[in-house]
């Protein structure tokens, strides 16, 4: 059995906090050390076949990157390098964290984005 991929998109660090909570919970024989979405390739994600992928939001709960003034390449650059890639048959979580009381209407909404 492969390990499970752990990948995350951060701005100001929090999502990678908690990625690597999970790695922590899950340990090193389950999980590899999580990664940065601006540091990695589609096929880097095909490796595995069970990922946990994790986002927070921004712009209008949009999906962290370039376009939502995020301070780096994030998912929303990630993302269109899918297009190509077969996830099919791939076991994905999906976790994202955001500002409940400030983004009430669009809580972690990147992650239906
Ligand atoms: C400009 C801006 C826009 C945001 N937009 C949303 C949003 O639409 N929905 C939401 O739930 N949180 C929103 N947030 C809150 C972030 O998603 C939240 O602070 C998150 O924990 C940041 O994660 P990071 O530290 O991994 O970048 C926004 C924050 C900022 C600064």
């Amino acid at each position: 059995m492969s390990k499970i991929g752990i990948f995350f998109g951060t701005d100001t660090g929090s999502t990678r906090l908690v990625a690597k909570k999970i790695y922590g919970l899950l340990g090193e024989e389950l999980a590899d050390k999580p990664k940065n979405i601006n540091r990695t390739s589609p096929a880097e994600l095909l490796r595995y076949d069970a990922l946990i992928l994790g986002t927070p939001s921004y712009g209008v709960g949009d999906l962290p990157g370039l376009t939502a003034d995020c301070q780096e390449a994030n998912w929303a650059e990630f993302v269109p390098h899918l297009d190509d890639t077969d996830l099919s048959g791939k076991r994905v979580a999906l976790f994202g964290l955001g500002h409940q009381e400030r983004y009430a209407s669009r809580f972690a909404s990147s992650l239906i984005k």
